[in-house]
């Protein structure tokens, strides 16, 4: 097993089998309170000290088999927290199970979790709390071996005001008034399948819930629930397609959660409860790629986990490209290869951003010493994507490929993998043209910084009128303005729209009597599609056209998808005339950011950021 650059616990010597969580969540001092049972397997004879990750934590006991156990805090590491060193009072042999309880509190600046009040909510009424664990965050908020390494079930039992609901990343188990206090109810959960900590999510807030299908509801505060609930009705459709390619869904429930508007991501991958942000209600179904993104994770990501985040790319270049045979399955493959086509350039997006020679455009990137939100982007995604869709076309195509991955998933199903074991797997099953696989540069594709080195070709048929169009306005001069029109995107789609808007970003800056006349003829300020007016305001900003500059900081604060608010505020840090304003306005909003947006966002601004977190 290879090390883990961001865990202080990992390493062979113990794993975890299963969590036991009780938790009392207080809302006046933003803190969960509680303890956790480890039941902890002995992997090594003369087994008797052991390391968790903390962050921020406060432990107040430890336990071993009920016994005290000594415990010390190490140093405290910028992005990885604080280790936990407990000693037993007692040695294991190899195969020994021993249950560890440590009993402690969050604090209120954990980064895996954002407080919200009242007033930051839909109903007004009820105050929020949602958890957010992917990368390193859970050791926030549990005391745990934080690595995607460990795989383990869960049991747990919250405690919330009688007004508010708990769900969490797991099967309901049951519900009771809280035996302490009758002005509170116990929430029990139970997560039968062994998955990696990074998946641990709870969510408390005035929620309501409509079922979605035979396996599937969607919750969110009331405000939301039937918008949701059309949004995201081919949920079920999606599944079963998923099933289609690459087997059976072991997680029983398939549930979504729309969260309020400062989730900082599209999706997240919460077993049995998918996390949605509400920027993907654009009414009319069009953004729910980003479900079967989710769905897809269910098998690659959930079921076969990247081992470390360096092999991030094995979650998330999967999930892309199952994410895409849904898409094929549903619509079209000429769908697919379109989508396809707009990853790319995606993924040529990022690479402009972090430069060529970034190593953090590596598919495969060196991990040590890197914060891994500082090294999210579209590479895992897109890089991985690209690789998968070239080797698809080498080896025989998009049945023939799904066949590999059918067998990769079944071969890894409840583990962790490295890219050498992908690798070998991918040898292994293709024997027969090792020929083949022979001709790629491997050491290119996974360690090479930059774009890949070979361009698939895909089929244009979809984005042909979105490169004819932008074109247009590329090349027109001022005189040839008044030949645009309204009806110009009469025949595009939502989907074509974006890409059109994707090309133009890829441009230098539109003169703004283009940008005004594309208002004029196309009214693109009244279009609420999150993915619309987020490449629209950009191009507007980058234009220089000053009153898309309130517009702009708008979108960018009004919701906290880092997809979008990042772009926004860096396009607007960008021009000199509204770099002060987009400063300004940041400092005002960041007590209601984000912990991991604002920290980020901070960075992007160029601010200190242990001047804005920490509050
Ligand atoms: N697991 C990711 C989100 C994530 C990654 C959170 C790393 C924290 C750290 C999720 O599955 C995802 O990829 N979401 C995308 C969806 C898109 C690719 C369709 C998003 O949020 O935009
Ligand atoms: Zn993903």
């Amino acid at each position: 097993m290879s090390a883990d650059p961001c865990s202080f616990s990992s390493g062979t010597r113990s794993a975890t089998r299963h969590l036991n969580l009780v938790l009392h969540v207080d809302f006046s001092r933003r803190v969960l309170r509680g303890s956790v049972q480890l039941t902890l397997e002995a992997l090594e004879d003369r087994f008797s000290a052991l390391t968790l990750d903390t962050r921020a934590l406060q432990i107040f006991s430890v336990t071993a088999n009920g016994q005290a156990a000594r415990f010390t805090m190490g140093p405290k590491h910028s992005f990885k927290g604080t280790p936990l060193d407990i000693t037993l009072p007692f040695d294991l042999s190899r195969g020994q199970q021993v249950v560890v309880e440590v009993a402690y509190e969050t604090s209120p600046e954990a980064s895996a979790l954002q407080w919200l009040s009242p007033e930051q909510t839909a109903g007004r009424k009820q105050p929020y709390l949602f958890s957010q664990c992917q990368a390193h965050h859970c050791r926030s908020m549990v005391p745990c071996q934080d690595t995607p390494s460990v795989k383990h079930t869960y049991y747990a039992q919250v405690s919330v005001a009688k007004d508010l609901v708990a769900v969490m990343s797991a099967l309901r188990d049951g519900q009771e008034v809280d035996p302490q206090d009758n002005n509170r109810i116990v929430y029990r959960f139970r997560q039968p399948v062994p998955m990696p900590s990074y998946l641990i999510a709870i969510v408390v807030g005035a929620l309501e819930s409509r079922e979605i299908g035979p396996r599937s509801r969607v919750w969110s505060e009331k405000e939301f629930v039937d918008k949701a609930a059309f949004e995201f009705s081919e949920t079920e459709a999606m599944l079963q397609a998923a099933e289609a390619l690459v087997g059976p869904y072991v997680w029983g429930q398939y549930d979504i959660l729309v969260l309020p508007p400062s989730f900082p991501y599209g999706g997240m991958e919460n077993p049995c409860l998918t996390y949605a942000t509400p920027t993907l209600l654009a009414g009319d179904k069009s953004l729910s790629n980003v479900i079967a993104h989710e769905i897809s994770h269910s098998w690659t990501g959930n079921l076969v986990t990247n081992q470390t985040w360096e092999h991030f790319w094995l979650n998330e270049g999967h999930t892309v490209y199952l994410e895409r045979m849904i898409g094929r399955s549903m619509v079209s493959e000429q769908f697919r290869q379109f989508k396809a086509l707009g990853g790319w350039k995606d993924l040529q997006d990022s690479v402009n951003t972090f430069g060529a020679s970034s190593p953090l455009t590596q598919l495969v990137p060196s991990l040590q010493d890197v914060d891994p939100d500082d090294a999210f982007s579209s590479v895992p995604y897109e890089k991985g994507f690209a690789l998968l869709y070239h080797l698809e076309e080498l080896l025989g195509g998009p049945e023939v490929f799904v066949g590999f991955l059918r067998s990769y998933i079944q071969r890894f199903s409840y583990g962790s993998v490295t890219t050498d074991q992908w690798k070998t797997h991918l040898f292994t099953y293709f024997k027969d043209q090792v020929e083949v696989l022979n001709k790629v540069d491997w050491t290119a594709w996974m360690f090479a910084p930059g774009m890949p080195p070979v361009q698939p070709r895909y089929d244009t048929t979809l984005a042909d009128a979105c490169i004819a169009l932008s074109q247009r306005w590329i090349k027109a001069g001022d005189q040839d303005l008044s030949g645009f029109q309204g009806s110009d995107l009469k025949t595009l789609s939502s989907h074509q729209l974006i890409e059109f808007l994707s090309l133009l970003l890829q441009e230098d800056a539109l003169p703004l009597s283009h940008l005004k006349k594309m208002q004029e003829v196309y009214d693109l300020n009244a279009i609420m599609n999150s993915e619309i007016r987020f490449r629209w305001l950009r191009l507007c900003v980058r234009s220089r056209w000053e009153e898309a500059v309130p517009m702009a900081l708008k979108m960018a604060t009004e919701q906290g998808r880092m997809k979008f608010t990042r772009p926004l505020f860096r396009e607007l840090y960008n021009d000199e005339k509204s770099r002060d304003e987009a400063v300004r306005v940041f400092l005002a909003h960041r007590a209601e950011m984000h912990p991991v947006t604002c920290s980020l966002v901070a960075k992007d601004l160029k601010l200190d950021a242990s001047k804005t977190t920490g509050l």
